[in-house]
């Protein structure tokens, strides 16, 4: 029985592919450690409790103690989601990002290669490419990330190449784009928007509203995670797309739309600093593996619309405390 660690995994991928991994791969045995900071969330996995391939350990990935505690008895893969995720607080404050995606993935690998795991898989992303005004990004263009976040991923990116290639650790790296679906955190511009619609307060919208990202639905980012390990090669970068290049003002229309809101909901404020204008990804090495995303942006969007207007009671208790201070200090609304 593979011993599999997956780290995050009570953030909003992670907990998918807990979930996704319980599920396809009934010999696996899993442990997910996570921090829970404010972005974890026990409700993510409260239904694998009493699962026996699985347990929870509360830790950091930056704590040696805490890796080798959740370790205890062996691993044989370990997923690496935990990460200080949300571009506009590492902007106001890039410590925490630092610590945990760069040191954190550091503590990760040094278990890895001490006991000599069979699979270390960095979840990278799309953004340590840096914005593309025109054409793709290829996994072999230069790396230019252009705030605290995605230079911090960047830098986990590489350290955990850099194992691969000083100590043969096999590492697979997947860079992947703008995910959405049920469980995100209500920072992110989706959940964001769908629930301040919800609730018929205005959506921020940043700058003229033009930037573009690529939405790939989460359990298409899950299925093709497996194929980059079963068919893919360890030292390689797999870039992972939705092929959904939507500008901002598009999605915020839609949601709005959707759920019958008014326009005059939509509020223009001022620009993230540095907001990297595009993001897109040539996911051809992936496509070559068999891979391509399932769910159709239009559908996914709606289910997505759907699972946030039926399931107030996961999002609305974190609407409050620690989240209401960073919101209204941020977006001064
Ligand atoms: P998230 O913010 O929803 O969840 C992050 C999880 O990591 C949380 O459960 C949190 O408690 C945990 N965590 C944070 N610091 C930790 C630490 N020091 N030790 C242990 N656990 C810690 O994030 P997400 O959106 O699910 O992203 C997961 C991964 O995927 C990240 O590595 C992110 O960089 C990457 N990624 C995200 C996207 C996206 O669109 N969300 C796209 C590409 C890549
Ligand atoms: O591209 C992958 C990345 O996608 C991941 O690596 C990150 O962890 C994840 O947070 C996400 O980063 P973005 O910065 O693209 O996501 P965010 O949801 O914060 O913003 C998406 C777009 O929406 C971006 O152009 C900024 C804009 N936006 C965002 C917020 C929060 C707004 O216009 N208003 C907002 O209030």
């Amino acid at each position: 029985m593979p011993r599999v660690l997956i780290t995050g995994g009570a953030g909003f991928i992670g907990s998918h592919y807990a979930h996704h991994a319980l599920r396809t791969h009934p010999d696996w045995r899993v442990t997910v450690l996570d921090k829970l900071t404010y972005a974890g969330n026990p409700a993510n996995l409260q239904d694998l409790e009493g699962n026996p391939r699985y347990r929870f350990v509360r830790g950091d990935i930056a704590s040696r103690q805490d890796v080798e505690r959740a370790v205890e008895g062996g691993v044989d893969l370990i997923f690496n989601f935990a990460a200080e995720t949300h571009v506009d607080r590492s902007i106001g404050d890039p410590e925490g990002f630092i610590r945990t995606d760069i040191y954190g993935t550091y503590a990760l690998l040094e278990t890895a290669r001490a006991r000599g795991v069979k699979v270390f898989v960095q979840i990278s992303t799309d953004e340590v490419y840096g914005s593309v005004p025109r054409g793709r990004s290829l996994e072999t263009d230069a790396l230019m990330p252009t705030n605290p976040y995605s230079a911090s991923k960047a830098a986990a990116d590489r350290l955990a190449y850099s194992y691969f290639a000083t100590y043969g650790l096999p590492v697979f790296i997947s860079r992947a784009s703008n995910n959405y679906g049920p469980c995100q955190y209500p920072e992110k511009v989706i959940p964001l928007f769908v629930t301040n619609a919800l609730e018929d307060k205005p959506l921020p919208l940043y700058g003229d509203g033009q930037n573009v990202r690529d939405w790939l639905y989460v359990t298409d980012h899950c299925e093709a995670i497996d194929v980059m390990l079963e068919r893919g090669a360890p030292g390689e970068v797999y870039n992972i797309g939705g092929g959904n290049e939507r500008r901002n003002l598009e999605i915020t229309e839609h949601i709005l739309d959707r759920l019958g809101k008014p326009r005059t909901l939509l509020r223009y404020v001022q620009d993230r600093p540095g907001h990297d204008r595009r993001y897109a990804l040539d996911c051809s090495k992936i496509g070559r593996l068999g891979w391509a995303p399932r769910v159709v942006f239009e559908k996914g969007l709606e289910e997505t619309i759907a699972w946030y207007a039926a399931n107030r009671a996961w999002w609305q208790p974190i609407k409050t405390g620690e989240y209401l201070e960073y919101y209204r200090k941020h977006y001064k609304i």
